[in-house]
C-alpha cells in the first residue's frame, strides 16, 4: 500500500486524474457534514441568531492557521483573498506613508512573475505615491544572488512569493527573509500557493506579514484567505478599511467610539463571512500535521514525472528550487492539452507550459497515464 492509498478515501475523487492542486484542491468527504454541524446546525435548529457558534468556527479557523504554521491564533485575521489581504495592509502600514518621507516615494521589489493580482495591488492601494521596482522576469527567483542586487537598503519593502504559480520555482525564502531584515526593509510572504504544500515555520523565519488562501493544496474554500502579522507591527498597523469587527469591542455600538482590535483582527472589517472558513477549518485541521508527508509524497511523484519525461522539464529539477507543481513545455502545447483532456487527465496550461502538480490523493496511475498521453502527443 502506498501513501496515497491512505488518504484517497477521504476525499471527494472521480474518474480520471486530478492534477490542477495548484488552482483549486479536491474536497474532504467530511465537508458535508461540518457544513451541517457547524453552518446550518445553529441556523437551523435553534430560535436564536446563530454568531456566537458561528464565530466558533473562526476561532477554530485561526488556531489551524497556527498550527499549521507555528503561530498564535490572534496573529492571523481572515481576509477574503490575498489581493484585498495585500491592500489593507499596504494602506495601513506607516512606513510606505510618503508624507513620512518629504517627497521621497518609498519603494516595493516584488518580482515581474508574481501573481498580477498582487502587482496590482501594489501599483494601486496607494495612489502611486510608491514606485514598484521589478526584479525582472530573465533573473531566476530562485537564486540569492539576483535578488541582492536589488534588494538594497533603499527598499521599503519586499514582497515575496514562495512559491511562483507559472514557473513552479520556489524562492530562498530565509535567506530574503535574513536580507530583508539586515536592511530594515519589510517583507510579506504570499503562500498562496506553497500553503498545505511546503512547511513553513513562522515563529523560525519571523518575516514581517502573511498572506495566504485555503483553495489550493489545503483542499478548503475559496474565500477563506488571511493575514498575517508579526506580533511586533500589530501596534503601529493602522488599516483604512475597517468595520465593526476591526474594533476592540464590536458589540459597543457607539459610533463615536472606536479603537482598533488589539490583535490581528484589526484588519477584519464589517459583517464577516462564515462558509468559506467552515470549509477551510476543517479542511486545515487536517492537513495541519500532515504537512511534510504531503510534500514528500509530492516529490516522490515529481520524480517521477522528471524520470518519464526529462526532456520536457521546464521548473526547476533541484529539488530545493521547486514549488508542488512540475511544468511540463511540449512545443506544441495546446495540442497535448486537449490530448491530456480528451483522456480525463485534469492540468492546465500558462506561459511556461502545462502545470502538474500532484497531492496525497495522486499515485503513480496517475503520473504513468499522464506520460504515456504525453509521449503519444509527440510521437
Ligand atoms: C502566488 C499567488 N498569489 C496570489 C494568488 C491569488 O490572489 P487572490 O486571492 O487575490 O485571487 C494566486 C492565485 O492563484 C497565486 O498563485
Amino acid at each position: 500500500m502506498n501513501n496515497s492509498d491512505n488518504f484517497k478515501h477521504n476525499f471527494h475523487l472521480t474518474d480520471g486524474s486530478y492534477l490542477l492542486n495548484h488552482s483549486v484542491g479536491r474536497p474532504l468527504k467530511s465537508t458535508q457534514q461540518v457544513i451541517n454541524d457547524d453552518f446550518l446546525a445553529p441556523w437551523q435548529q435553534t430560535n436564536k441568531e446563530p454568531w456566537q457558534q458561528w464565530l466558533q468556527t473562526i476561532d477554530k479557523f485561526t488556531h489551524g492557521l497556527a498550527n499549521l504554521f507555528n503561530s498564535k491564533a490572534e496573529l492571523f485575521c481572515p481576509q477574503s483573498n490575498l489581493s484585498s489581504a495585500l491592500t489593507k495592509l499596504l494602506m495601513s502600514l506607516p512606513q510606505l506613508n510618503t508624507s513620512n518621507k518629504g517627497i521621497k516615494k518609498a519603494k516595493i521589489l516584488m518580482s515581474e512573475i508574481d501573481f498580477p493580482s498582487m502587482g496590482f495591488v501594489a501599483q494601486n492601494a496607494l495612489n502611486n505615491h510608491v514606485e514598484i521596482v521589478y526584479l525582472p522576469q530573465e533573473l531566476s527567483v530562485t537564486e540569492i544572488n539576483h535578488w541582492q542586487k536589488y534588494l538594497t537598503k533603499e527598499i521599503d519593502l519586499v514582497f515575496i512569493s514562495h512559491v511562483y504559480s507559472n514557473t513552479g520555482q520556489q524562492a530562498p525564502l530565509k535567506q530574503l527573509v535574513e536580507l530583508a531584515k539586515q536592511n530594515s526593509t519589510l517583507s510579506v510572504v504570499d503562500v498562496a500557493q506553497s500553503a498545505g504544500i511546503l512547511p513553513l515555520d513562522l515563529t523560525d523565519l519571523a518575516p514581517d506579514f502573511m498572506i495566504g488562501s485555503s483553495v489550493k493544496w489545503l483542499c478548503g474554500s475559496s474565500g477563506a484567505a488571511y493575514l498575517w502579522l508579526n506580533e511586533q507591527h500589530i501596534e503601529t498597523c493602522q488599516p483604512k478599511d475597517v468595520g465593526w469587527f476591526s474594533h476592540q469591542n464590536p458589540f459597543e455600538f457607539n459610533i463615536h467610539h472606536f479603537d482598533y482590535h488589539k490583535s490581528a483582527l484589526r484588519f477584519w472589517g464589517g459583517t464577516p463571512t462564515i462558509l468559506p472558513y467552515t470549509v477551510a477549518a476543517n479542511s486545515i485541521k487536517y492537513f495541519a500535521d500532515k504537512v511534510e508527508l504531503v510534500r514528500k509524497h509530492n516529490v516522490k511523484l515529481q520524480n517521477h514525472i522528471i524520470e518519464q519525461l526529462p526532456e520536457f522539464i521546464a521548473s526547476p529539477f533541484d529539488v530545493r528550487q521547486r514549488s508542488g507543481t512540475v511544468i511540463l513545455n511540449l512545443v506544441d502545447n495546446q495540442k497535448a492539452i486537449a490530448a491530456l483532456t480528451k483522456n480525463n487527465i485534469a492540468v492546465d496550461l500558462r506561459e511556461c507550459g502545462i502545470r502538474v502538480s500532484p497531492h496525497i490523493y495522486n499515485d503513480e496511475n496517475d503520473i504513468e497515464r499522464l506520460a504515456e498521453v504525453v509521449r503519444k502527443h509527440v510521437s
